[in-house]
């Protein structure tokens, strides 16, 4: 297997990209302008959210609970995770891939519930074109694995899953509770204290010479409850919003989070998971590192019966194994929200 990194290392695309390379856009998508970033995502200071006032604590419930309904993104600022972790967790996710092909075609080819996997594209064996991105997945919890090189990316790995684990609980705490929940709902109800599913994924989206052709990962949604997506500075992250993409600028340091398919589920459809895709650039290598929180494997999700009864609104989705939900994705073509079943 050829990764995208040693394609442009190699030289062979100097110019131009080969052509299974190169991007159609669906014609049935129906968002194709661009905005400029005057309209983007809300912004939301963490540390009110957990140490702020009890005003300030339910401001903060009512700006998630805006963003989820009008977004499902939004940036987080202040969310406690030391800038040393985050600047170490992406240097050492980066030089993982500056390994020798030899050393990691020992993670290549490997099944989706294999704990470390390491690949290109999406799935190759399914994708209409190669995308623009290498990639690295790793299961770490409830049941922690990493790779054993480069040296401290184990320990640094750790750590870093471990606190965006944190902030994630704290998350669908204010998100239950802008639901009308009571604060505990999500993180008890889906078992999260203890086995939440979490999988870490790490794109390389390494420079291209036809950017305008090429896409780094194109438009879909995330499985799981939410998805917390950190980079390394540079733009490329689009969000679909009112029938446009809009550029995502993090601030540094911060997190982007986002709604995945199953809050969607858990919500009867009251908080959407958003489409948004990956551009890539021809100057630099874009690194953006995602954890995807979501229940246990085994876990059916529904939609919360309290919802349901309380807004006298029938069951919108069918309930379906996480892992078999995962299965589905995974096996499919990278496409819009084409797995989620309505009833
Ligand atoms: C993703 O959707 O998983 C990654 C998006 C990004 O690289 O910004
Ligand atoms: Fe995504």
């Amino acid at each position: 297997m050829f990764s995208v990194k040693r394609l442009v290392e190699s030289g062979n695309c100097y110019q131009s990209i080969p052509l299974e390379y190169v991007f159609e856009t669906n014609p049935n998508d129906d968002c194709t302008n661009i905005t400029d970033t005057a309209d983007t995502i809300p912004t939301i200071d963490f540390s009110l959210l957990t140490s702020g006032s009890p005003e300030q604590r339910s401001n903060v419930i009512q700006s998630i609970g805006k963003a989820c309904l009008e977004w499902g993104f939004f940036m987080v600022i202040n969310h406690g995770v030391a800038k040393t972790v985050i600047d170490e967790m992406l240097r050492a996710s980066k030089s993982f891939f500056d390994q020798t092909e030899e050393q990691l075609q020992e993670y290549a080819g490997k099944k989706l519930f294999d704990p470390i996997r390491w690949g290109t594209s999406f799935n190759r064996a399914v994708d209409n074109s190669f995308f623009w991105r290498d990639y690295l997945k790793v299961h770490v919890h409830p049941h922690f694995n990493a790779p054993q090189n480069p040296p401290g990316f184990s320990e640094i790995l750790q750590e870093y899953c471990k606190r965006s684990r944190e902030v994630a609980s704290e998350l669908l705490k204010g998100i239950s509770k802008s639901l009308g929940l009571e604060e505990s709902y999500i993180n008890k109800t889906m078992d999260l204290e203890s086995s939440s599913h979490q999988l870490l994924v790490v794109n390389l989206y390494p420079p291209c010479p036809q950017p305008e052709l090429a896409i780094g990962l194109p438009p879909h949604s995330d499985h799981g409850l939410l998805t917390i997506l950190m980079q390394n500075g540079l733009q490329g992250l689009q969000v679909h919003h009112n029938g446009s993409w809009v550029s995502i600028d993090p601030l540094p340091d911060s997190f982007v989070v986002n709604i995945g398919d199953h809050m969607e589920i858990l919500s009867n459809g009251k908080y959407k998971s958003v489409l948004h895709r990956a551009l890539v650039n021809g100057g630099a290598t874009r690194v953006s590192i995602a954890t995807a929180h979501g229940p246990p494997l085994q876990k059916v999700v529904v939609p919360a019966p309290e919802l349901v009864h309380r807004e006298n609104r029938p069951p919108a989705y069918r309930g379906i194994k996480y892992k078999e939900y995962l299965e589905l994705q995974q096996s499919s073509p990278l496409d819009g929200k084409s797995c989620l079943t309505h009833v």
